[in-house]
C-alpha cells in the first residue's frame, strides 16, 4: 500500500497508519456526499475546512445500557459531545436516496389540510436536509429562506439556537399548571381539581419578575365543559383513571372527568385545525417530535420511535426520552407505527412504499434531540450597559409586556426537571478586542467515564418572549390558502434576532422599523409609543435589536478547555489548530486529529482540517455503530453484513 492508498483510505487510524495497517476498506466510496477524505488524496470528497460531514450516514442503535459501545445511551454518557456532534450532522446532513428520501413517484407534493378541510397547507417532500431551510449563518440552526407553507405570501423558518432552553421554559410552564392545580399528584387535571383551582395560572418568568398570565385551569361549567387556558396550551381529555378519551371535546362529567396538556412551543402560529378537539395553534411540543415531523414533511423520511409510543399508564404522554423529554403520543406521533417488525427491533413497515425501511431511528432521534436540546443560545453582541439600557428602553416602550426579557430554568426537584442540557456556550462580547467570545461551561460532574448532568437551574437573560400568542391585528395578518385569515401569533423570541432575518412569520419585512410598525391588535399601544419618540430614542432601539444575534458556532473564538483563556494555537491529538474554538470534535473522547499543514493545488501550505483519525473519533468501529458494507444499516441489524443494501440491509 502506498501513501496515496493510505491517504484515500478514510478508514485508516493514525496507529494503524503507523503500523501500516488497514482496519477495513470503505465499499461504498463513490456514493458518500460525506467529505471525509484528506487533501491531496485525490478524492473529490474532500474538505480542507473540516466542517462538512465526515462520518457515515449509519442509523443509530437507541439503547438505555451505557455499556453497550456505540449504542446511544453510551454516546450520551460517555460520550457527549460525540453525541453532540452526531446529532449535529443528522441536522445537517442532505440525506439521499440510498437513505430513503422521498418516494417511489413524487416529490413536491402538496400535503396537510387548512381549517376549512381540503386546501393543502404545504408543499412536502422537497427537500434533503433540516439545512436547505435553517442555516444563516452556515451550518447552524439558524433562521432561512421563506417557502412554501399556510399561505402563498409564504412562512419564515426562525432560527433554533439556544432550543432546548425553548423547550425547557415550555414543558416547566406545563409543570407549574400540574404543581398548581393537580393536588393529588397523578398527572392530570380532575375536574374537582380543576374547580378548586382560584383564578388563572400566573407564572413568573424568572424570581421577582411580574407574573404571565396563562389563562384559567377552571372548566367553562364548574365540573364540566372547556378550560380557559391560552393558545399555546393544547388540551386533550380523560377518564376517572387519567386515560384518554379519543375523540372527546370537553369534560362531560361521565365519560371525560378532566384534562391533560401539552405546550405546543414550536412554530410561530397557525389557524385552527382538526376540528373541535383542541386551541393548539401551533406545531410542536417537543424538539424530538420536531426532528421526526421535518423529516417526514420535507424530507419522506419516516421516523420509528417506540420511545414517543411508550405510554404505560395511556395518559397520553410518553415515558423521558433518552436525553430527558417525556413525548406526547396523544397529539403528536412519529408516522412509522412499527406494525411489523424485524426480530432485531427496527421497524419493517415502511410507510411510504419505498422499500427504505426504518428510515429514521429511534437512535437517530436520541442523537438529533441531544444537538438540539444543547444547540447553543444566541448572544448579545453589547456590554452588560448596553443590555441594561435595551432592556429600559423596551420597558419604556411597552414592548417587555410580551416580549418577557428573561426565563429562569428551576433546578431539578420533584416537580421540575431542572437543566437537561450538559454544557453551556457563555458568549459574551469583548469591547477591547470588539468581538464576541465563547466559553465552553460544563453543566456536568464527571463520576467515573460518565458526564454525569448537574439538572441545575439556568437564566437566560435576554429571552425576550412571554411564550403566549397575541391577537396582532392587521399589520401581522396572513391571508392563508384557504382564505382564512390568521392574526394570532406566537410571541418571537427576539434572540438570536439577526438570525431571523427577514422578519415576521412571511419573512416580509426586512427591516426592523417596518416589522415594528406591523404590531397592530394587542400591540398597537406600543407601536404607537415607537412611533411617537424621539429618532433617537428609535435609533437606540434598533442599535439595541441588532446586537441580538446568532453566531457562527464553530468558528467564534472560545475558551474551549476552561483555562481562562483563548489560545492562539490550540494543540488538539499534537497538532495546532490554530485559534481556540469550539469545535465539537476537540472534545470527543477521541479527540479528532486533524491532517495540520499540508501544500494546496497552489503552492501554498495550508492547515488541513480534514480528519485523519475518523473512524476512531466518530466510534465508527464501536459494535453497536459499525457497519462494514457501508450501508446505513449497523452490523448489528444488518442481516447481509459485508454486503451493501441500502433498503433493508440486503437490497
Ligand atoms: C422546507 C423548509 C424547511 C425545512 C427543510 C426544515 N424546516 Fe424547520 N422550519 C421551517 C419553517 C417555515 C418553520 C416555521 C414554521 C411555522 O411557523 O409554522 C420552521 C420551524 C422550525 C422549528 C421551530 C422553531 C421555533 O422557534 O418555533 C424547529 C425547531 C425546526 N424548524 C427544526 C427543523 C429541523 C430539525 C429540520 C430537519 C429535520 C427542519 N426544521 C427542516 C422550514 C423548514
Ligand atoms: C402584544 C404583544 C407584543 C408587543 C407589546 C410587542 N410585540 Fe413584537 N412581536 C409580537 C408577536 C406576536 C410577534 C410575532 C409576529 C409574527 O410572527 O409575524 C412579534 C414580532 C416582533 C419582531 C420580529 C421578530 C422575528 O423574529 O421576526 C420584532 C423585532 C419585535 N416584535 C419587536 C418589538 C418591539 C421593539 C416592541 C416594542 C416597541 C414589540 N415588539 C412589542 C408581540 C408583541
Amino acid at each position: 500500500m502506498n501513501l496515496l492508498d493510505i491517504l484515500r483510505s478514510r478508514t485508516v487510524t493514525i496507529p494503524a497508519l503507523l503500523a501500516g495497517v488497514t482496519l477495513a476498506t470503505g465499499t461504498a466510496h463513490a456514493q458518500l456526499n460525506e467529505r471525509p477524505y484528506l487533501v491531496g488524496s485525490g478524492e473529490s470528497a474532500v474538505d480542507a475546512t473540516g466542517r462538512s460531514i465526515k462520518n457515515q450516514r449509519v442509523r443509530a442503535v437507541h439503547t438505555t445500557d451505557d455499556s453497550l459501545l456505540g449504542g446511544t445511551a453510551y454516546f450520551l454518557d460517555k460520550d457527549p459531545f460525540l453525541a453532540y456532534q452526531l446529532g449535529r450532522n443528522l441536522n445537517f446532513r442532505e440525506f439521499r436516496k440510498r437513505d430513503g428520501v422521498f418516494d417511489k413517484n413524487s416529490i413536491a407534493t402538496l400535503i396537510a389540510a387548512m381549517p376549512d378541510g381540503h386546501t393543502a397547507k404545504i408543499t412536502a417532500r422537497n427537500q434533503v436536509s433540516c439545512g436547505s431551510c435553517h442555516g444563516r449563518p452556515y451550518a447552524t440552526p439558524g433562521g432561512g429562506v421563506t417557502f412554501a407553507k399556510d399561505s402563498g405570501r409564504g412562512r419564515n423558518p426562525p432560527h433554533y439556537f439556544g432550543g432546548g432552553i425553548v423547550e425547557m421554559i415550555a414543558y416547566q410552564v406545563r409543570n407549574e399548571l400540574l404543581a398548581k392545580v393537580d393536588t393529588n399528584d397523578d398527572g392530570w387535571i380532575s375536574n374537582t381539581e380543576a374547580q378548586a383551582y382560584p383564578g388563572n395560572l400566573m407564572v413568573r418568568p424568572t424570581p421577582g419578575a411580574p407574573p404571565i398570565d396563562f389563562g384559567s385551569p377552571q372548566l367553562s361549567e364548574g365540573l364540566t365543559g372547556i378550560p380557559n387556558l391560552v393558545t399555546m396550551f393544547r388540551v386533550w381529555y380523560v377518564d376517572s383513571q387519567g386515560r384518554q378519551v379519543p375523540q372527546a371535546t370537553r369534560v362531560d362529567g361521565v365519560n371525560t372527568l378532566g384534562y391533560n396538556v401539552e405546550m405546543t412551543t414550536f412554530g410561530r402560529g397557525q389557524q385552527l385545525a382538526g376540528g373541535t378537539n383542541s386551541n393548539f395553534r401551533a406545531l410542536n411540543p417537543t424538539l424530538r417530535a420536531f426532528f421526526w415531523d421535518a423529516c417526514n414533511a420535507h424530507m419522506n423520511l419516516q421516523a420509528y420511535d417506540p420511545t414517543t409510543l411508550t405510554d404505560p399508564d395511556a395518559n397520553g404522554v410518553s415515558i423521558d426520552s433518552l436525553p430527558g423529554q417525556p413525548q406526547f403520543p396523544i397529539t403528536h406521533r412519529p408516522p412509522d407505527l412499527g406494525i411489523f417488525k424485524h426480530p432485531s427491533g427496527y421497524s419493517s413497515t415502511d410507510p411510504d412504499s419505498d422499500g427504505y425501511l426504518n428510515e429514521i431511528s429511534e437512535g437517530d432521534l436520541d442523537l438529533a434531540e441531544w444537538f438540539m436540546l444543547n444547540a447553543p443560545r444566541p448572544a448579545f453582541a453589547g456590554t452588560q450597559v448596553e443590555f441594561d439600557s435595551g432592556v429600559q428602553l423596551m420597558k419604556n416602550l411597552g414592548c417587555t409586556s410580551c416580549h418577557v426579557p428573561t426565563w429562569t430554568i428551576k433546578t431539578k426537584d420533584a416537580d421540575f426537571t431542572g437543566d437537561r442540557r450538559f454544557f453551556d456556550l457563555d458568549v459574551t462580547w469583548d469591547p477591547v478586542d470588539q468581538r464576541l467570545e465563547g466559553e465552553v461551561v460544563p453543566l456536568y460532574t464527571m463520576v467515573g467515564d460518565v458526564y454525569q448532568r448537574n439538572f441545575g437551574a439556568f437564566t437566560a437573560e435576554g429571552f425576550f418572549s412571554d411564550m403566549r400568542q397575541h391577537d396582532m391585528g392587521e399589520g401581522f395578518q396572513e391571508f392563508g390558502y384557504d382564505g382564512v385569515h390568521n392574526t394570532i401569533w406566537r410571541t418571537s423570541p427576539l434572540w438570536g434576532l439577526t438570525g431571523n432575518f427577514p422578519w415576521g412569520h412571511d419573512g416580509a419585512s426586512l427591516t426592523l422599523r417596518d416589522v415594528i410598525m406591523r404590531h397592530d391588535g394587542e400591540g398597537a399601544a406600543s407601536k404607537a409609543a415607537f412611533e411617537a419618540a424621539s429618532t433617537a430614542t428609535q435609533d437606540a432601539l434598533f442599535d439595541f435589536l441588532e446586537k441580538l444575534v446568532v453566531y457562527d458556532i464553530e468558528q467564534l473564538p472560545t475558551d474551549v478547555n476552561g483555562d481562562g483563556i483563548i489560545e492562539s494555537h490550540f494543540v488538539v491529538a499534537g497538532v495546532d489548530t490554530g485559534t481556540e474554538r469550539f469545535n465539537a470534535e476537540w472534545l470527543f473522547k477521541t479527540p479528532l486529529q486533524i491532517q495540520g499543514q499540508v501544500v494546496n493545488a497552489e503552492g501554498q501550505t495550508i492547515t488541513s482540517f480534514a480528519g485523519v483519525n475518523i473512524p476512531d473519533a466518530y466510534g465508527e468501529l464501536l459494535p453497536y455503530r459499525k457497519d462494514t458494507d457501508s450501508d446505513g444499516w449497523p452490523d448489528v441489524w444488518d442481516v447481509s453484513p459485508t454486503l451493501p443494501g441500502f433498503k433493508d440491509g440486503i437490497h
